[in-house]
């Protein structure tokens, strides 16, 4: 029985398929090359010298979908399919509720066809707005979400929990990510974001590099300890073993609707992940601190007890680590 894993071929996609391989799970990648590149699926198969299904399409043609759940015996599916750029999304809103809200309803409503009830939802710490409490713990409230990007996460979950409470032999796991970061050791795959870089990992790393002049520090009169935006920052090979932990529970439990925060637990500043990158790298990231970006909340980063406690997961990479990671992914691909 296979895995679907749409947007397999993306950042955390295909981080979480070389785990998912080495877990000894059969695969299916279906992926459009919209915010990705297919050199990551060679890389995908170096890695792990295993091999899987894949299907170049965009989730959204139904037909094609239907053909892919006709031809496999699929189990589950994971679905990473989305646009995920916070900036892009207040500028192309229609665009993000169609690919990312319209998507999932057609994917459930497949996978609803073909009796596939298990499902993995790469949501984000983005639906809980500007959060109430920290560390944030998955009973704060969600909602308040300051673009449509985060606001598609939203009605995906609540399309998941209306969907559970309308049939509860539903087996789903909604994962909300704190801030993805690093690459996988080989260097073989990581970050690819198209043009230039929303996210901070990825700006810093191409300064460093000299592909990019300075890192402009979106404001340093925040209510944090040094005045700069403090997130949790998660390496994403800890992330993708977070999905298979999600799997494990789903396959134990059989039915029922669980939602995990997947962070640290520890939160970092823009300057003390300058300073991190600078110590792990021996590289200089030039900066200048510029106005606040609009949308941008002071502080964010969970409390991640209850994914330890029912997952039997936790975050072990460290800060060092995704810099290193991050940093040798450049080197080996710029
Ligand atoms: C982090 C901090 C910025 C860039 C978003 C999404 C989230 C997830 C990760 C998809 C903030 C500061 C950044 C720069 C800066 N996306 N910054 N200069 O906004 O916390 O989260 O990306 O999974 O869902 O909401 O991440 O990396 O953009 O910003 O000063 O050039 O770095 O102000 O404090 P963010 P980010």
């Amino acid at each position: 029985m296979a895995i679907l894993v749409t947007g397999g071929a993306g950042f955390i996609g295909s981080h979480t398929v070389v785990e998912l391989l080495e877990n000894g799970r059969e695969v299916i990648i279906l992926d459009d090359f919209s915010n990705s590149n297919p050199k990551t699926l060679d890389a995908i198969k170096k890695i792990t010298g295993k091999d899987f299904k894949f299907y170049q399409m965009n989730y959204l043609n139904k037909e094609n979908l239907e053909k892919v759940f006709e031809e496999n015996s699929i189990d589950s599916v994971i679905n990473f399919a989305g646009f995920k750029a916070v900036g892009e999304s207040t500028q192309k809103p229609i665009e993000y509720y169609i690919n990312n809200v319209s998507g999932a309803l057609i994917l459930l409503d497949t996978m609803k066809k073909y009796g596939v009830k298990k499902f993995v939802f790469s949501s984000s710490a983005t639906v809980y707005g500007d959060p109430e409490t920290i560390p944030i713990t998955e009973n704060c409230k969600t909602g308040g979400t300051t673009n449509p990007y985060g606001t598609t996460k939203l009605f995906i979950e609540q399309i998941l929990k209306d969907t559970y409470s309308s049939d509860n032999t539903w087996d789903i796991a909604i994962l909300r990510y704190f801030n993805p970061v690093g690459s996988h050791s080989s260097g073989l795959i990581g970050e690819e974001p198209k043009g230039r870089p929303n996210n901070l990992m990825p700006y810093i790393a191409r300064v460093a590099a000299g592909v990019l002049d300075e890192l402009s520090i979106f404001g340093n009169d925040y209510n944090t300890p040094d005045g700069t935006g403090v997130r949790d920052y998660i390496h994403v090979v800890d992330l993708a073993k977070g999905h298979i932990k999600a799997l494990e529970k789903l396959d134990r439990e059989k039915t029922g609707l669980y939602i995990y925060n997947l962070g640290t637990g520890i939160g970092y500043s823009v300057l003390d992940m300058v300073k991190a990158f600078e110590k792990a790298t021996g590289k200089k990231v030039k900066y200048k601190i510029v106005d606040r970006r609009p949308g941008d909340i002071a502080m964010c980063y969970a409390d991640p007890r209850k994914a330890r406690e029912e997952l039997g997961w936790r975050a072990e990479l460290t800060i060092e680590d995704m810099c290193k990671d991050a940093w040798n992914y450049i080197e080996k691909n710029s």
